[in-house]
């Protein structure tokens, strides 16, 4: 085994500096759950990362429904929420349900009586920019209804309106003692039916971890990582002995066999979406892989901190 690498964290590509802030939290003497979780707030409270909390696109009606869990390594134990409005750090809610609740997953509006009784501020999460591209995705979803675009706007060359995010950052926290946490926080697919919930706030699909192997995420299409149960597949793997880039490479697969069965694969048997996995092991070891070329990771430990190439099994440009 190669030398530990002391505290280590790794995330989506959105989370430089949340992988940054985590791991100074972990050299603080803060526990990985919490660490990962102070990582993830910049993000949260940021109004331009429109994936994730304040700011997130919002569903068709317009409403913002947030997904968020975290998970604790030396405790085995997990927290979530799901389809929660109005809370901006939906992560440091699903905190509270595994510590002060003998729960697992709250959703909506008992998610969000729970935030308030423990003092958690009610906020409009809708900012100026993602109520504008949500009104444009709206109005120009027919041409025989009563809703008219502007006609010359510049919210309409805004390419979110193109690929409907489904944004989402997974950060995955390692201290120099080999202990874990992760969470996982994302305003879920944009536009989306209200009350859909994507793997993110799903223990064994957005994120999971053991304190004795790992620990793991996803992001991009959420469907998919909850049909292959992603996050605790790639776990399972490195409990196998696969290397943490093998392991998402060898669920990466079997979500592609798994999409040529479901109708999301396209007539050359290749997804019509994209799913980045994340791994991170016992031995401070760490890998990426998504089903298209070109995916971004962050990294942060002793040396810095860094964006890393992942891999892959597609090459993107070849859609
Ligand atoms: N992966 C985030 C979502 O699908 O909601």
């Amino acid at each position: 085994m190669a030398a530990d690498p002391g505290a280590r964290c790794i995330a989506s590509d959105n989370g430089v500096a949340a992988v940054a802030t985590a791991v100074a939290a972990m050299s603080a003497g803060a526990a990985p759950v919490d660490a990962a979780v102070a990582g993830v707030n910049l993000n949260e409270l940021d109004p331009e990362d429109n994936s994730v909390g304040y700011g997130g696109l919002p569903n068709e009606d317009g409403v913002v429904e947030l997904d968020a869990a975290v998970m604790d390594g030396p405790t085995h134990r997990a927290g979530a929420v799901a389809s929660i409005r109005n809370i901006k750090t939906p992560s440091r809610v699903a905190l509270q349900v595994m510590r002060r609740s003998d729960h697992v997953l709250l959703v909506g509006e008992g998610a969000l009586r729970f935030a308030r009784a423990h003092g958690f501020v009610e906020e409009s999460l809708l900012t100026e920019k993602s109520r504008k591209l949500w009104l444009y995705w709206k109005e120009t979803l027919s041409a025989t209804d009563d809703w008219f675009p502007p006609t010359d706007d510049e919210i309409a060359r805004d390419p979110v309106l193109k690929r409907r995010p489904t944004g989402t950052i997974h950060l995955s926290a390692r201290n120099a003692a080999g202990d874990f946490g992760c969470t996982t926080t994302t305003s879920g697919l944009a536009f989306k039916i209200p009350g859909r919930v994507g793997d993110s706030p799903l223990i064994g699909d957005g994120l999971y971890l053991d304190n004795a192997v790992g620990s793991a995420g996803g992001t991009g299409r959420g469907e998919a990582s909850i049909l292959a149960c992603g996050a605790f597949a790639v776990v399972e793997r490195m409990r196998a002995g696969r290397s943490p880039l093998d392991a998402c490479l060898d669920i990466l697969s079997r979500v592609v066999d798994q999409s040529r069965k479901n109708g999301n694969a396209d007539g050359n048997g290749r997804p019509t979406f994209n799913l980045s996995l994340y791994a991170l092991a016992k031995d401070g070891s760490y890998g990426s892989a998504s089903l298209l070329a070109g995916c971004k990771f962050a990294v942060a430990d002793a040396t810095g901190t860094r964006l890393e190439t992942g891999g892959h099994l597609f090459e993107a440009t070849a859609r």
